[in-house]
C-alpha cells in the first residue's frame, strides 16, 4: 500500500453534537458483488464513498461492468459482463475481492482468481469458501498462485462451515441463489450485514431464508431481476464515532444508526460508564469525565465485534484501572499496540491477550497505521491526548472510514489531514 497521508491531531477537546453514520462497508461489498448475479441493472443506495467500493467498482468495471457513480448511489449495468477472471493486481488490493468468486461462478459457471490481498491482521485463509464451493459441485484447480474454479451446473446442496466465516456463509449464498434446488448453510454467520445480502438478493428475485440464524436456505431461482436498494448503516462507524466521542468525556447524538445492531458495544460503553439512550435509528451517548476499564472478549455475531476491538483498546488507554481484551477471531490484530505505546499507552500483549493499563493522559508523537481498524484506534486515543499527534499511513483509515476527520471536526475535535 502507498503511504502518503496523514492526521494531524490535537487532542484534549471534548466532542459534542450530532453525527450520521454512513452506509456499511462490510455490507456494500458483498451487495456490489452480488449484483453481477443479474443480467441487467443494479441500483445502489448509500454506498461509503471509500478506497474498497471504488476498488470493487474497479473490479466490476474490468469484468465488463458499466458503472456509474453519483453522490451516494451507484448504478451497475451488469449486462455487458464477459470476463471470468479478477486481475492479480486488483485482487490484492482487497481482500474482500474474494466475494467475486461465488458471484463469477452463480453467473459464469467459472471463476479465476488469485489469494486475495486486504490487512495484514492474520493468516486470513480461505479454505472454507473453497470447501463450500466443493459442496456445490464446483471443481478447484490452483496452479501458479491462481485459483481456477469451474462447474457445468450447480446443484443446491447441504453445507456445514467448520467456522461462521462471514465471508464464506456470503460465498456460498451467492453461489446457491441461480443453483437447481435448494442450498442449506448450517454454522453460518449470524452478522447483520448478511442479512443485508439476503434483503438484496430477495429484492433482486432470489429466495433466500434465515439469514440472521445459524442456518440459511436458498431455493435455487432460474433468473433475477433488476432492482433498487439502500445499504444498512455502518455499524463498526457507529462504534467509532461513539468510542471517539467517549475517550473525551463528551456527548453525542447519532443519527441514521441501528442501535440493535450494537447492542454488545453499547453493552460496553455502559459499562465504561456512559449513559445511552436510543430510538430506532438514533442513539445518544453521555460519556462520564473519566471512564471504567472493561474487559472484552471477541467473538462472531452477536458477541463482541473484532473490528471494534481496536477501537475500544484505544479509547480504553485513557480508562480509570486496568482492562483485559482477548481476540479470538484474528491471531495478529494487535500490531496497533505498539503504536499506542510510543505515544504514552500501558499495553502489554500476550499471544491473544492484551492488558491495559490506563493512563491520565497520551503524549505527543508520531505513530503509523498498521491496519484499518488498528489505525482508527490511534485516532480514538488521540484524541486526549496531551499535545499533537500525527498518524501516519492513513490509507489504511481511507479504505473503510468516510470522512472520518471530517465526521470528528464536526465534534469539536482539531484534525488536520496532511497529502504527501
Ligand atoms: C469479515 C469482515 C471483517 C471482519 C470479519 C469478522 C467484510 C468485508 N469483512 O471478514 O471486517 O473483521 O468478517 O467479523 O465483511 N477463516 C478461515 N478460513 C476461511 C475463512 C475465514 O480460517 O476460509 C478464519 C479467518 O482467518 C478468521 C475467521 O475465520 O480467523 C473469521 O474470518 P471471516 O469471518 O471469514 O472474516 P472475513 O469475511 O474475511
Amino acid at each position: 500500500m502507498k503511504t502518503c497521508g496523514s492526521y494531524i491531531i490535537r487532542g484534549g477537546k471534548k466532542l459534542e453534537g450530532e453525527a450520521v453514520v454512513s452506509g456499511s462497508k462490510n455490507a456494500s461489498l458483498p451487495i456490489l458483488a452480488a449484483s453481477i448475479l443479474n443480467n441487467g441493472i443494479t441500483k445502489l443506495y448509500n454506498v461509503p464513498n471509500i478506497h474498497d467500493t471504488k476498488v470493487m467498482i474497479e473490479i466490476l468495471r474490468n469484468l465488463g461492468c458499466k458503472v456509474k457513480r453519483v453522490r451516494d448511489k451507484i448504478v451497475i449495468d451488469a449486462r455487458s459482463v464477459n470476463k471470468q477472471e479478477i486481475p492479480e493486481e486488483l485482487m490484492r488490493k482487497m481482500r474482500s475481492s474474494v466475494i467475486l468468486a461465488g458471484a463469477l461462478i452463480g453467473r459464469m459457471n467459472s471463476a479465476t482468481f488469485s489469494c486475495p490481498g486486504g490487512c495484514d491482521i492474520g493468516a486470513r485463509p480461505i479454505d472454507l469458501h473453497l470447501k463450500a464451493f466443493e459442496n456445490l459441485g464446483i471443481k478447484i484447480c490452483e496452479n501458479t498462485g491462481y485459483i481456477h474454479c469451474t462447474c457445468d451446473t450447480i446443484v443446491g446442496e447441504k453445507i456445514h462451515l467448520d467456522f461462521p466465516s462471514v465471508g464464506a456463509t456470503e460465498n456460498a449464498m451467492l453461489v446457491a441463489v441461480l443453483a437447481k434446488g435448494t442450498t442449506i448453510i448450517s454454522n453460518a454467520a449470524m452478522e447483520p450485514e448478511i442479512i443485508d445480502l439476503q434483503n438484496f438478493l430477495n429484492k433482486m428475485g432470489a429466495k433466500v431464508t434465515g439469514a440472521g440464524t445459524n442456518e440459511i436456505v436458498i431455493q435455487g431461482v432460474e433468473k433475477l431481476k433488476d432492482t433498487g436498494y439502500q445499504i444498512m448503516p455502518d455499524r463498526i462507524e457507529a462504534g467509532t464515532l461513539l468510542c471517539a466521542v467517549a475517550t473525551t468525556g463528551g456527548n453525542l447524538k447519532l443519527k441514521k444508526v441501528i442501535p440493535d445492531h450494537l447492542t454488545p458495544v453499547i453493552e460496553k460503553l455502559k459499562e465504561c460508564g456512559c449513559k445511552i439512550e436510543t430510538t430506532k435509528d438514533t442513539l445518544i451517548l453521555q460519556a462520564p469525565k473519566k471512564l471504567n476499564s472493561v474487559d472484552i472478549k471477541t467473538m462472531p455475531y452477536p458477541g463482541f465485534p473484532t473490528d471494534m476491538q481496536a477501537i475500544l483498546v484505544g479509547m480504553l488507554c485513557t480508562a480509570k484501572g486496568t482492562s483485559i481484551v482477548v481476540e479470538n477471531i484474528f491471531e495478529n490484530r494487535y500490531k496497533y499496540t505498539n503504536e499506542l505505546n510510543r505515544i504514552g499507552a500501558k499495553i502489554m500483549v500476550e499471544g491473544r491477550t492484551a492488558i491495559i493499563k490506563g493512563v491520565r493522559k497520551l503524549g505527543n508523537g508520531t505513530v503509523e497505521a498498521t491496519d484499518l481498524r488498528g489505525g482508527a484506534a490511534l485516532v480514538v486515543a488521540s484524541l486526549r491526548s496531551n499535545g499533537k499527534t500525527k498518524v501516519t499511513n492513513i490509507e489504511y483509515i481511507l479504505r473503510g472510514y468516510e470522512n472520518l476527520d471530517e465526521k470528528l471536526n464536526a465534534l469539536g475535535a482539531n484534525i488536520t489531514k496532511e497529502v504527501g
